[in-house]
C-alpha cells in the first residue's frame, strides 16, 4: 500500500516545481538529498500524490521503504515483495524484467542509504540502480540522507540541490497547524528560532508548545533526540540539539 499524501506541508514549492518539469520533460532519475528529518521522505510522498503525477502512473507508482534492506539482494527481494514477485534466490533481474515489460512506472527508494551507506554494498546497490534505469520508462527517485548521489546513475540535469530548512513563513505555517493559532507570533518567532527551522524539529517543538506552551520552552531545556548519521555533523540545526545532549552528559 501507498503512503499517504502528507497533511501538514508548507513550503517546497520550488523543489515540487523543479521535479514536476523534469516528468513534462521526459522520465526522470531524481535523487532527494539532505540532512536526517528535514523533509526528504515528505517531499517524495507529496509527488507521488500530485495531481500531474497520479493520473500518468496511476497504480503503477511504488513507494519502497527501505529500512530492513542491508544489501543489494534484500533490496531486489523488497522491490520484488511491492511488486508481488515470487520470492527467490536474487530477484534481481526478475524485478528489471518485470520493470520492462510493465507500463511507465515510478519508483520511489526511500531512505536508500540504508542499503547505500555500507562500503561493502554500494557497488552492487550502484549496479542494480544503473540496471533499473536502463529502463527507459521508469521514473526513479530515490531519498537519501547526506549530500552524495548514488554513482552509476545519469541522474536527471539540472540536479535538485540538497534540502534546505524550511522558509520562516513555511515553519510558522507548519507550528500553527500543530499548535494552533492563538499563540503570540514573537514567542513563536523565539521558539521557532531553537529549530533551525528544520521540519522534525519543527514539528517536535510545535508538539512540545502544544501541551506544554510557549513559555515554558527554554533553550536549555531542549533535548531533542534526533537520528544523526556521519553526514549529518555538518547541518547547524542538528549540532544544535545534539550538543545539549553532549553538554548534559
Ligand atoms: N514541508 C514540510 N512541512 C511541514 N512538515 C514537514 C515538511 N517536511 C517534513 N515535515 C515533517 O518533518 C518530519 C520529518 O520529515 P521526513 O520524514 O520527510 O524527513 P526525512 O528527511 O525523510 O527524514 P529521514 O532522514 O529521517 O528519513 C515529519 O514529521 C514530517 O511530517
Ligand atoms: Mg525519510
Amino acid at each position: 500500500m501507498l503512503p499517504s499524501e502528507p497533511k501538514i506541508f508548507h513550503g517546497r514549492e520550488s523543489e515540487l516545481s523543479e521535479m514536476l518539469e523534469l516528468f513534462v520533460q521526459g522520465t526522470p532519475r531524481v535523487a532527494i538529498l539532505g540532512a536526517g528529518g528535514m523533509g526528504k521522505t515528505s517531499l517524495a510522498r507529496a509527488i507521488l500524490h500530485h495531481a500531474e503525477i497520479t493520473p500518468r502512473y496511476k497504480q503503477h507508482r511504488y513507494f519502497v521503504a527501505y529500512d530492513p534492506a542491508t544489501t543489494k539482494v534484500e533490496l531486489a527481494a523488497l522491490i520484488g515483495s511491492y511488486l508481488g514477485l515470487k520470492p527467490g534466490k536474487d530477484l534481481t533481474r526478475s524485478v528489471v524484467q518485470r520493470f520492462s515489460k510493465d507500463p511507465p512506472a515510478l519508483l520511489i527508494l526511500d531512505n536508500l542509504e540504508t542499503v547505500w551507506e555500507p562500503i561493502v554494498s554500494r557497488r552492487e546497490v550502484e549496479d542494480f540502480l544503473s540496471l533499473l534505469t536502463d529502463v527507459k520508462h521508469l521514473a526513479l527517485i530515490i531519498t537519501m540522507r547526506g549530500a552524495e548521489r548514488p554513482a552509476q546513475v545519469n541522474w536527471t540535469r539540472p540536479f535538485l540541490r540538497p534540502l534546505k530548512p524550511l522558509e520562516q513563513s513555511a515553519a510558522r505555517q507548519t507550528f500553527i497547524d500543530i499548535a494552533d493559532s492563538y499563540h503570540d507570533p514573537a514567542q513563536v518567532d523565539k521558539v521557532l528560532s531553537l529549530t533551525d527551522n528544520m521540519p522534525l524539529a519543527v514539528n517536535l517543538i510545535a508538539n512540545l508548545v502544544d501541551s506544554e506552551g510557549c513559555s515554558n520552552i527554554q533553550p536549555g531545556s531542549l533535548y531533542f533526540i534526533v537520528p544523526v548519521k556521519s553526514q549529518d555533523q555538518s547541518c547547524p540545526s542538528l549540532r544544535g540539539f545534539v550538543e545539549p545532549l553532549v553538554n548534559a552528559s
